[in-house]
C-alpha cells in the first residue's frame, strides 16, 4: 500500500513508518522542515505527485505544558495545520488516520473512557486536540480517530527514559499518585496499524490493557530497569500547582478496536518490560 505518513520522525511516527516498511507497504515520511503541514501549497503539491492509498498524521503540537504558554503554536500546530490538510484530502477519495489523546476527557468518570463519553478538556492542549476531531468529523466521511494515551517507545522524549535518567543520577523523584492512565507503547500501535486499515471508519480507543498511577508506573520502571525504588516518592497533584490540569482518569476502554481490528492488545506492564530490555 502507499502511504503518506505525517510526522514520521516523532515518537509514535517513527515505529509507524519502521512497521509498516517492514510489512512491506511503501511509506513516504518527511521531516517538517521538508514539508511542514502549514504549507498548504507543498502538501497538496506532495499528495497529489505521491498519491497515497491514505494518510496517516502522528503529526502534532504535544507539549502540554507548553500549549498553556503558547496558544498560537499549540492552535497552529493540532488545529490549523490539520485544517489545512483535511482541505486537500476531503475533495480527494483518501482516508485519514488521526491521533487524538485521553486528555479530551476530564477524568470524572472512574471506569475505562469509551468512544461516546462526553469530551471536557482540562488543559489547552487537550482543547486543541478535540478541536481537531471535531475539524475532522465535519469535514470528512473517511477518517479513523484513533484516541490514545501516556505514549512510551525508542524514538523521543518518553516518561520512561526520563525516570530511568534521573534514577541513574540517583535524583529524588517525586511523582504524583492521583492521576490514573494506561501507558501505551509506540510498537503496539503501529502493530495494530495494519489491522485498522480493514476496519470501519469512525472513532476508536486504543491503549495497552491496565491502569496505573505515574507513580505506580515509576516504580515499575525502576523495578524492571533493575534500579531500587527507594528515590521514588508520591505527591498530590496540587503539590504540582505550576503544571496544568490533566484528568485524574483517563483510562480508554480498547474494546472496540480490540473487536473490529480482531486483534487483541497486550496489558501495558508486558510491554514495559520488553520495553526496558531495549532501554536499559
Ligand atoms: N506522546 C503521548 O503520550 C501521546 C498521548 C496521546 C496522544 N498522542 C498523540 O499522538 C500523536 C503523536 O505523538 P508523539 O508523541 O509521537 O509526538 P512527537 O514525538 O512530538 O512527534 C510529532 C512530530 O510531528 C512533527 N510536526 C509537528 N508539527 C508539524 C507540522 N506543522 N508539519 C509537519 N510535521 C510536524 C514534529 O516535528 P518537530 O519535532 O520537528 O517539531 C514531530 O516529529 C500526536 O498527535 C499526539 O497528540 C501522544
Amino acid at each position: 500500500m502507499k502511504i503518506l505518513l505525517f510526522g514520521g520522525f516523532g515518537l509514535l511516527g517513527n515505529d509507524i513508518y519502521s512497521f509498516l516498511t517492514e510489512c512491506g507497504h511503501s511509506v513516504f515520511r518527511f521531516q517538517k522542515n521538508e514539508l511542514n503541514l502549514l504549507d498548504i501549497s507543498l502538501v497538496r503539491e506532495m499528495i497529489n505527485e505521491i498519491n497515497p492509498e491514505i494518510i496517516i498524521n502522528s503529526a502534532g503540537y504535544t507539549n502540554v505544558n507548553g500549549a498553556e504558554l503558547n496558544y498560537k503554536d499549540a492552535i497552529d500546530g493540532n488545529v490549523k495545520s490539520l485544517h489545512l490538510l483535511v482541505e486537500v484530502i476531503s475533495k480527494l477519495d483518501i482516508p485519514l488516520i488521526y491521533f487524538s489523546t485521553d486528555y479530551i476527557f476530564d477524568g470524572v468518570k472512574n471506569i475505562p473512557y469509551v468512544e461516546n463519553d462526553f469530551p471536557n478538556p482540562l488543559n489547552f492542549y487537550g482543547w486543541t486536540k478535540f478541536m481537531a476531531e471535531q475539524v475532522i468529523q465535519a469535514n470528512l466521511e473517511q477518517f479513523y480517530i484513533i484516541r490514545t494515551a501516556w505514549l512510551f517507545g525508542n524514538n523521543g522524549n518518553c516518561f520512561p527514559k526520563t525516570i530511568i535518567t534521573m534514577l541513574k543520577n540517583k535524583q529524588k523523584i517525586r511523582v504524583v499518585s492521583d492521576q490514573i492512565g494506561s501507558p501505551t507503547y509506540t510498537m503496539d500501535i503501529a502493530r495494530m496499524i495494519p489491522n485498522i486499515f480493514k476496519m470501519p471508519f469512525g472513532i476508536y480507543h486504543l491503549s495497552n490493557k491496565g491502569e496505573v498511577s505515574w507513580y505506580h508506573y515509576s516504580k515499575l520502571i525502576a523495578k524492571y530497569g533493575g534500579f531500587s525504588t527507594d528515590l521514588i516518592e508520591p505527591i498530590k497533584s496540587e503539590e504540582n500547582a505550576s503544571v496544568p490540569k490533566r484528568p485524574s482518569y483517563s483510562v480508554l476502554d480498547s474494546s472496540k478496536i480490540v473487536k473490529c481490528a480482531s486483534s487483541e492488545i497486550r496489558g501495558f506492564e508486558e510491554a514495559l518490560k520488553e520495553f526496558m530490555l531495549i532501554l536499559v
